[in-house]
């Protein structure tokens, strides 16, 4: 575990080695964090839940940063506003100093210490940091279209389209996680539920496919959107994907918001899938997808659902409100999270992930 640990710590730095300076502070939206503040959160992140609890005689590297880098834990204290990331002043050597301060700390209180809830929080902070990794290459794509570099993106999105669709039969099926491997209290607990006869794309939706719901004229019909989605269109004259260009159109359309993939799904005389009808599609499939997959599932728990302890009970549960599910994963993923029961969540309109659409038909 110590060397996952290091190896994860060193490919966040990694992540961040060619960025120009300028571009390491800048939040070009409220929902963009800088790259400098997720090096400086996944640190806090373990010296917060590990080292000021487990670490005797503690000192916190800076109480400052215990401000600056705390992101939403009410619990822990008052905190930066997520859309005043971009203010902060100190400089990325200070951040960089600080990472060696907890990773120091961690790696000597690992050598000491050996019990189960260490090793289990240790856990949620490595794939916490993963997490992070992710966003920082979504945040990165924003931040670099709104300076005049282009992102240099280090993976493909190729669609390999097969046109197949696959058939989930009516039926009781069971959902959630049920191995004893690291999962989020969000996966679980394991339960059944009723399906109904559905059929599911295994591909993802093309930039052509999605051309034609543009030409149609769709952004301008009410008709296929719902109604805060409509609001949503004409609040912001939204007129195509989040980063619309129209090269190499057999790539998947990417960047997309859930009014969009709905708005689209309706269009084609389809829905989008479930969570459930996309989990039972990723265990049969083991899901090479590339672009998370919008679902119509609103965010919830599930039945019997239990909050990790402590400060980490607001890592997943507090959000369930008003967001929806996407399934799979994406170029970006970090290996270890392709789990058929990973639920990611994002609000409506959200659309600065990479996102895409699969569609779903009832039988
Ligand atoms: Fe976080």
């Amino acid at each position: 575990m110590k060397t996952r640990f290091e190896k994860v710590r060193k490919h966040t730095t990694g992540l961040c080695e060619n960025i120009p300076k300028d571009l390491m502070s800048m939040q070009p939206r409220a929902e963009v964090s800088p790259p400098k503040w997720h090096l400086g959160h996944t640190t806090w992140f373990f010296e917060k839940v590990i080292l000021c609890e487990y670490f005797e005689n503690y000192q916190v590297y800076d109480s400052e940063f215990h401000f600056s880098f705390n992101s939403y834990y009410k619990s822990a204290g008052e905190h930066l506003s997520q859309a005043d990331r971009g203010s902060l002043l100190m400089d990325c050597e200070k951040i960089y100093k600080y990472r060696e301060y907890v990773d120091q700390h961690i790696l000597e209180l690992l050598n000491n210490k050996n019990c189960e809830n260490l090793k289990h929080l240790l856990e949620i902070g490595i794939n916490h940091e993963e997490q992070h990794q992710e966003l920082l290459q979504m945040d990165l794509k924003a931040i670099y279209s709104d300076s005049i570099d282009t992102y240099p993106e280090n993976f493909s999105l190729d669609s390999n389209k097969k046109d197949q669709w696959f058939k989930i039969t009516e039926g009781l099926y069971t959902f959630g996680y049920g191995g004893s491997g690291f999962h989020y209290d969000n996966e679980g607990p394991q339960h059944q539920r009723y399906q109904y006869g559905a059929l599911i794309s295994r591909d993802l939706v093309t930039k052509s496919e999605y051309q034609n719901f543009i030409s149609s004229g769709a952004y301008k019909n009410p008709l296929y959107w719902l109604s805060k989605g409509w609001d949503w269109v004409c609040e912001n004259d939204v007129k195509s994907p989040l980063y619309w260009d129209e090269s190499d159109m057999s790539l998947p359309v990417s960047h997309i918001s859930f009014f969009e993939a709905d708005a689209y799904a309706n269009f084609m005389g389809c829905r989008l899938p479930s969570e459930f009808e996309h989990e039972l599609l990723d265990v049969n499939f083991k899901s090479s997808s590339k672009l998370w997959a919008w679902t119509n599932s609103h965010y919830s728990a599930y039945p019997r659902f239990k909050k990790f302890d402590g400060v980490l009970s607001e890592y997943n549960g507090k959000f369930m409100c008003n967001q929806f599910v996407l399934r799979g994963g994406c170029a970006a993923t970090p290996e270890g999270h392709w789990r058929p029961t990973y639920r990611n969540f994002y609000e409506p309109h959200q659309r600065w992930m990479y996102s895409g659409i699969r569609l779903a038909k009832d039988l």
